[in-house]
């Protein structure tokens, strides 16, 4: 994740751009960078490490020009070093990029062909050669722009300037999220309202799919399918600068929305994404040599530690031990030699996992903990820290917390399964490239929302609702059912789908919906007889597959289609659907979505 900034100011902007920039050096720090037009022509300064470099630089070398971009950067392709610093340009653009562009090697390529030199290893340099390219045909900015962007792959944000023209940027967001201040003759850009609280507090965030073109005068925003579009401008109140919903009704809705972006901030954090590789932080323990893992975690961060049961024992070839941590930490459990014990915490201060935690520590084991709050207990506790870089989780009902700890417990997978000599090289590079179109198909499924809202209306009015699932579709389904009582107060199970015919099936009839979580993988098929079981039985069936719905071979209630992926990263896609479906429904029905009843975000208590 990195911070944009982008401002049409009246005078000169380099130290506004600064100054924005300072309020979004939390998305990262490994390099800083400004660029503007003055005089018709393009210059930067850049500067390796914090921002504090950068203004060494400009005071030394300043930088004069009233429209300029700036960025702050967390490195994801390329070395954090000035070369690979944003803004790129050429003669004819500049780019602050936040993001992955997943075609850059395939646009590279061919840019290359053309007669293009490039000189970073970034994924956003692509994007500056293609625009360039495009001015070399038509030299209509606008036009130039717009082309490119549909040639983009990838979950990203863009703030754009060209040489030549003094009062014009262009913005774009798909995945990342992008807000355009208003001042009184001046326009702002930024990766959030907080970067633009020194200049305004009137802000318009872009919605998926949005670009626009900014003029100090105002901006023209189009939508995806490139229709003019009117966005709302709000006021932001001071407060709200800090945390706010934005465009959205509950904090929940926003959290599932940022998905795309944090999943790529975190996968960032683990990954070297140019060269397909994990890069995964020194544990502290030789990951060659563990005997077994031991995971340990409450409610929904407990799901996404069995996911990692699958995931570790198929690719790492490793016993993993799993309990929620309220029975583990009572059942004495005998602990090996060499035992690598993990612990999953959205707040970091539950005290079942702290206590089980304290435990496993006790027995020997080494422990490392998935966290989203670094300053909190179990970080402090606990030998290593892997941190879920999702953001303040506000909404009680965990979202993009999950896919987070999902996002880091797959990289462990890889991590643990090479340094045992069970992932091959080539199945390394498969792996991390499925991980990294993660972003993107969580932005594609996030785009098709309406679809949920059908199923939402008639799960409102259903008293139980059964959720289906095999392997790691088992905890998704799981995870659905619980998202969907904790909102919407409907009861709901999650059951293997295999274990159907051993109680539950006598539940169903008419009146109970039955959600399936089957990727068309290699269990498909048995869930598929599942289905017909329950079919039978005049159950309501709500398939979410990227399966046709003609292969269910049984009528259904419902479809929610799903990209086609490597069955590895489906629970990340698939945990999606299920927030959206819980999300909807209690929509519906009207519950304090963000602040159930009964429920608190961190559980100090046992
Ligand atoms: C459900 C949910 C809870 C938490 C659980 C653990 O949506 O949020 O089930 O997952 O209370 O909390 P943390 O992750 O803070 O340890």
């Amino acid at each position: 994740m990195c911070g944009i900034v982008g401002i049409l100011g009246k005078s000169s902007v380099a130290n506004n751009l600064v100054d924005a920039l300072r309020r979004l050096e939390y998305r990262g720090y490994d390099s800083a960078g400004v660029a503007t037009v003055e005089d018709g022509t393009l210059d930067r300064r850049r500067a390796e490490g914090k921002l504090r470099n950068l203004e060494k630089r400009l005071l030394a070398e300043p930088l004069a020009g009233r429209t300029g971009i700036g960025h702050t950067r967390w490195a994801t392709h390329g070395r954090p070093i000035e070369r690979n610093a944003h803004p790129h340009m050429t003669a004819k653009v500049s780019v602050v990029h936040n993001g992955i562009i997943e075609n850059f090697r395939d646009l590279r390529a061919k840019l290359e062909a053309k007669g293009h030199r490039f000189e970073t290893d970034t994924d956003t340099e692509a994007v500056v050669h293609l625009i360039t390219d495009e001015l070399d045909q038509s030299n209509d900015p606008v036009a130039a722009a717009h082309k490119a962007l549909n040639q983009l792959q990838g979950a990203f944000a863009l703030g754009i300037i060209f040489a030549g023209h003094d009062d014009l940027m262009i913005a774009a967001r798909k995945g990342s999220p992008l807000a355009i201040g208003h001042g009184s003759g001046e326009m702002y850009l930024g990766s959030d309202a907080i970067a633009l609280a020194p200049f305004t507090d009137a802000i318009t965030y872009l919605e998926e799919g949005d670009w626009a073109v900014l003029h100090r005068s105002g901006a023209d925003i189009y939508d995806r399918d490139g229709a003019r579009i009117e966005r709302p401008m709000i006021k932001a109140v001071a407060s709200s600068l800090l945390v706010d919903k934005g465009n959205y009704r509950h904090f929940m809705a926003k959290e599932i929305h940022e998905q795309p972006e944090v999943i790529s901030h975190t996968l960032a954090n683990y990954l070297d994404m140019a060269a397909a590789r994990v890069n995964f932080p020194d544990l502290g323990v030789d990951l060659a040599n563990i005997s077994r893992v031991t995971i340990s975690a409450c409610g929904t961060a407990y799901y996404a530690g069995l996911v990692a049961k699958y995931w570790i024992e198929r690719f790492a070839r490793l016993p993993v031990d799993i309990d929620v941590a309220s029975e583990m930490r009572y059942r004495e459990t005998p602990l090996p030699e060499n035992g690598l014990a993990i612990f999953v915490s959205q707040s970091g201060e539950t005290a079942d996992t702290l206590a089980t935690l304290r435990y496993c520590k006790a027995n020997r084991q080494h422990v490392a903990s998935i966290v989203n709050v670094r300053t909190s207990t179990i970080a402090r506790e606990s030998h290593a820290v892997l941190p879920t870089l999702a953001g303040p989780e506000i909404g009680v009902a965990s979202t993009k917390a999950f896919t987070c700890q999902l996002s880091v417990l797959a990289c462990l997978a890889i991590a643990i399964g090479r340094a045992r000599g069970e992932i091959a090289p080539e199945q390394e590079t498969a792996l991390v490239t499925a991980l990294t179109e993660v972003p993107r198909h969580v932005a594609a499924i996030l785009r098709n929302e309406d679809i949920y809202l059908p199923v939402a209306q008639d799960l409102a009015k259903a008293r139980d609702v059964l959720y289906l699932g095999r392997g790691s579709s088992f905890p998704i389904a799981l995870e659905g059912a619980l998202k969907l009582k904790e909102i919407s107060y409907i009861h709901a199970e999650g059951y293997a789908a295999g274990e159907l015919k051993h109680g539950p099936i006598a539940l169903i009839d008419e009146s109970v919906p039955v959600i399936v979580v089957a990727p068309e993988d290699e269990l498909f098929e048995k869930t598929v007889s599942n289905l017909q079981e329950v079919a039978a039985r005049g159950g309501q069936i709500i398939l979410i597959s990227d399966a046709p719905p003609e292969k269910a071979g049984c009528k259904l209630a419902a479809h929610i289609p799903m990209p086609v992926v490597d069955a590895f990263i489906a629970p990340l896609l698939y945990a999606v659907p299920i927030q959206l479906i819980a999300y909807q429904t209690a929509v519906q029905i009207g519950t304090d979505v963000d602040q159930p009843r009964n429920l608190a975000k961190s559980v100090t208590v046992e």
